[in-house]
């Protein structure tokens, strides 16, 4: 055994080293950017005609638009575009995988044909005839192909989705939860005690003939995993995170990291997910990412949205509320502040605005001290933004707040999605940016996580974390259901971006319907009418009964934001926020002060 694996190595080896099949890397190289960017072999944009008439030239004509970075296919309009990886294509019948083609319209599987032959590739590619004979829909564009360009193609193809991503066996999904040190030891704790307990669930539902969560295709496709997470915990300063997670990687290749946690910032992890080609799976985070975001799936921009909502909110406003002056108060050597503050310059002066920004100290008594200059400097008419922590925000107590000045913070950089405490003289004040549903709003979006809960005895500790948590691991289970066997992080990304939104409108509509049937108010309905002073029964009309205890008219989700959705390339699922005021006397009760704002 450990002979002919050797010689295996020493084959390929030999493959990729020697001359003479040298070639092959540099076919597959070739194939890569016909594939991806519309670029013949001699260099020259590739060319294809679609109608018999348009011409398609360069990017526009790559086969990547429409077969995705998968070669899963997608869906065009109503015409369904075939999975063109290696196990489609070239498989053999017995060897035949399949895929969900129209997650519009339940089970949708791809056609089926007999492996591609280089004539039966020539054919499709250049006269759109399938390898069956049959012609292929003319949203198939025919391409102008060289045998250079065929082989080249051919070759990318041949290796293309051809195996499991890392971090995949027939049995066994690996993923990990990445948590930074920053985090409270409350948040952390119930993080983990959620995602234990669902682990526990998911996985004694996946043992041989208990496949409780499993669907009828992913039954009959055996392709049912059990999960292995592992809990990656940093330590230390953060640019020592990205070779910590190196390092973890190195001994448990993971197929995408599960969720995760940081007060702080996740640039870091973003940064390794993009190098590694690892999904970022929506984490509950302030900070995602300080760039674009390549293989990260995020709820939402988090401080920076906050930042740029909040912009536009003062730039819109009325000549009479509008303020004189803007000024920002952040935090020396915090990542989150910083920024929140670049980004509301950068906002602001895209509308030709100026703001002054003032660097308070991060120890709790000098930064406590230079806020309370930073305070004195405001005058009436003017708008400060505090870019405070949560902790940072407890320096407020004992402090008055001058009169005429308005103040806002952060939700996302304060933790306020669920505030715990806010100073009392602050309350009737501060403003905050929430790029959440009102908590009035989104309690029957949450229905099932509070009975979940509660069935497991675990605590709500954290509303918008213990949603998020929730959905990332409830939507990995969907999603993944719908891959069947095609387990490639290319397509587990592709397919959120297509199925995000409708999976949350379906989620929805049948979530109303069960409350309606099974004529359960559950949890939300106590917690509505707690919020509301509502009451709920209404023996004549049920459903508009619950609508008005749920607020359903307004709310549509299943997460603490009111609707989540992504397109092709798009990377964070909630795109607005409000602003807000807490309703005097109870923390728990916002009133906003604006519509749903995306800047
Ligand atoms: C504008 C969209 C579009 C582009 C661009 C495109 N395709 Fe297609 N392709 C389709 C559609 C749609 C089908 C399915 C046609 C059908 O089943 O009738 C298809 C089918 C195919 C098939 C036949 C698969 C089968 O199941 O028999 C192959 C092979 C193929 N494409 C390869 C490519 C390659 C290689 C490129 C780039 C050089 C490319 N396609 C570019 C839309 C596209």
């Amino acid at each position: 055994m450990a002979a002919a694996l050797r010689f295996c190595l020493l084959l390929s080896a030999l493959f990729v080293a020697g001359g003479a099949f040298a070639a092959p890397a540099d076919l597959v190289e070739q194939g890569r950017r016909i594939y991806t960017e519309g670029i013949s072999v001699s260099g020259q944009p590739l060319q294809a005609s679609r109608d018999g008439g348009a011409i398609l030239s360069g990017p526009q004509a790559a086969c990547i638009g429409c077969h995705r970075a998968s070669g899963m296919g997608s869906v065009e309009g109503s015409q369904p575009v075939s999975p063109i990886g290696q196990r489609y294509l070239f498989a053999t019948v017995g060897d035949l995988v399949m895929a969900n083609m129209d997650g519009r319209r339940g089970k949708t599987l791809n056609q089926t044909h007999a492996p591609y032959t280089d004539e039966g590739l020539a054919m499709a590619l250049r006269q759109g005839v399938g390898i069956s004979g049959r012609s292929l829909s003319t949203v198939m564009p025919h391409f102008v192909l060289d045998e250079q360009d065929l082989a080249a193609i051919k070759a990318y193809l041949q290796q293309l989705s051809a195996g499991y991503s890392p971090g995949v066996s027939k049995e066994v999904i690996r993923f990990a939860t990445v948590i930074t040190p920053d985090v409270s030891e409350a948040r952390r704790a119930v993080f983990k005690t959620m995602l234990q307990s669902a682990l526990t669930a998911k996985n004694s539902s996946t043992s041989p003939r208990k496949r409780y969560m499993s669907s009828a295709a992913s039954f009959a496709t055996q392709t049912e995993r059990r999960w292995d997470v592992q809990v990656w915990e940093l330590t230390g300063e953060a640019q020592t995170w990205g070779a910590q997670l190196e390092a973890h990687y190195r001994e448990w290749p993971v197929f995408a990291l599960l969720s995760g946690i940081s007060d702080t910032t996740w640039a870091p992890v973003d940064a390794f997910c993009a190098a590694q080609k690892v999904p970022c799976w929506f984490p509950s985070v302030a900070v995602p990412t300080s760039g674009n975001a390549a293989y990260g799936m995020y709820f939402s921009r988090g401080v920076a949205l906050d930042a740029a909502v909040l912009a536009s909110y003062l730039q819109d406003a009325s000549a009479e509320t509008a303020p004189k002056r803007l000024l920002q108060v952040q935090v020396q050597g915090s990542g989150s502040a910083e920024l929140a503050a670049r980004s509301f310059g950068q906002s602001l002066m895209a509308k030709d605005r100026t703001v002054q920004t003032i660097t308070v100290d991060s120890d709790a008594v000098k930064g406590r001290n230079e806020l309370i200059k930073a305070l004195q400097a405001a005058h009436p008419g003017d708008a400060m933004a505090l870019w405070l922590s949560a902790e940072q925000l407890r320096w407020l107590d004992g402090i008055q707040p001058p009169a005429g000045v308005q103040f806002y913070a952060s939700a996302s950089l304060a933790q306020l999605g669920s505030p715990q405490w806010i100073a009392p003289s602050w309350k009737p004040v501060l403003q905050v940016v929430y790029p959440y549903a009102l908590p009035q709003e989104r309690q029957a979006n949450l229905a099932y996580l509070h009975s979940w809960l509660k069935l497991r005895n675990i605590p709500l500790v954290d509303e918008v974390l213990q949603s998020e948590l929730f959905f990332s691991l409830n939507l990995m289970t969907d999603t993944l259901q719908d891959m069947l066997d095609n387990l490639y992080r290319d397509y587990l990304i592709e397919r959120t971006e297509d199925m995000l939104g409708r999976r949350e409108a379906g989620k929805v509509e049948q979530e109303n319907r069960d409350r309606l049937t099974l004529g359960r108010l559950g949890r939300a309905a106590v917690l509505a009418e707690a919020v509301n002073g509502s009451a709920v029964g209404d023996a004549a009309n049920p459903l508009a009964a619950q609508q008005r205890a749920f607020g359903l008219g307004e709310s549509g989700g299943t997460t603490v934001y009111p609707h989540l959705s992504l397109g092709p390339t798009q990377r964070f699922a909630s795109r607005g926020a409000y602003i807000v005021r807490f309703a005097a006397g109870n923390i728990d009760t916002l009133a906003a002060q604006s519509e749903w704002i995306v800047p």
